[in-house]
């Protein structure tokens, strides 16, 4: 059965639209544990757009499973990460205007900034994912950088979330060799961006996809049929037995 982390940045974002108290990020994370989540993921962005410094530090007390924080490979990040050890940090790529991430990190340009960040995190005791593209090219980068301090990557689905029409196989395809060559490589294997209860089907049916990290579309259902529901309709979407 393919893994759930729940994202709940944009509970936080409802939240700072009014620099309100509410609703609380601590308990979309109790309810989407108590609904059958294995983890909860939160994105500390350089902006603090929605997620605080605060959220994270409270989340570490409270969230029972694995706490997913995703942040850029900068040494202020790196910095708060070595302070709180979060289990698990993904490393994404961050530009100010972006509405949300927009790809995966170019290990081409950027492999050796990413090795110098994750051996930081590692010899905190962190899990260290990375978010790349599906592209086989950064799957070769990434089993040059080795398995010692990287624990595992996170496959953008973006593109396949985008095409629902013919090209959508095509990127399916794509996500599974990329998913089974860093199954290979000793790598654990993610997947999110995107994803709704009517795409998700196909990913998590790929048996090398251990974890799906699925955000945007939770909160947005929330708000109609309530978290716990939302993440249990998520949850047998993704059944594939
Ligand atoms: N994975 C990464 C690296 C992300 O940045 C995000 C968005 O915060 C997600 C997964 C979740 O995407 P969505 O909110 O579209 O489900």
């Amino acid at each position: 059965m393919t893994l759930l982390s729940v994202n709940v940045d944009h509970v936080a974002t409802l939240r700072q639209a009014r620099r309100a108290s509410y609703p609380d990020v601590v308990e979309a994370a109790r309810i989407a544990e108590a609904a059958g989540a294995s983890g909860i993921t939160v994105h500390l962005r350089s902006d603090r757009r929605h997620i605080q410094d605060r959220d994270v530090e409270v989340l570490l007390d409270t969230v029972k499973g694995k706490l997913n924080v995703e942040m850029a490979a900068t040494d202020e990040m790196l910095s708060i990460a070595e302070r709180l050890r979060p289990q698990q940090v993904t490393l994404v790529p961050e530009s100010p205007e972006e509405i949300t991430t927009e790809g995966g990190l170019d290990l081409t340009t950027h492999s050796q900034r990413i090795a110098e960040a994750s051996s930081r995190l590692r010899e905190a005791g962190i899990l260290v994912s990375l978010f790349l593209d599906p592209d086989l090219a950064q799957v070769e980068h990434l089993v040059r950088l080795g398995t010692e301090n990287i624990t595992g990557f996170e496959i953008n689905t973006d593109t396949y979330t985008k095409d629902s029409g013919r090209g959508a196989s095509h990127h399916l395809d794509t996500i599974s060799t990329v998913a089974e060559a860093g199954r290979a490589a000793g790598f654990g294997i993610y997947a999110g961006h995107g994803l709704t209860r009517d795409n998700v089907g196909p990913i998590a049916a790929l048996a090398t996809i251990e974890e799906l990290n699925i955000g945007h579309y939770l909160v947005a259902r929330a708000v109609m049929v309530g978290l716990d529901t939302a993440v249990r309709e998520m949850l047998d979407a993704m059944r594939t037995d």
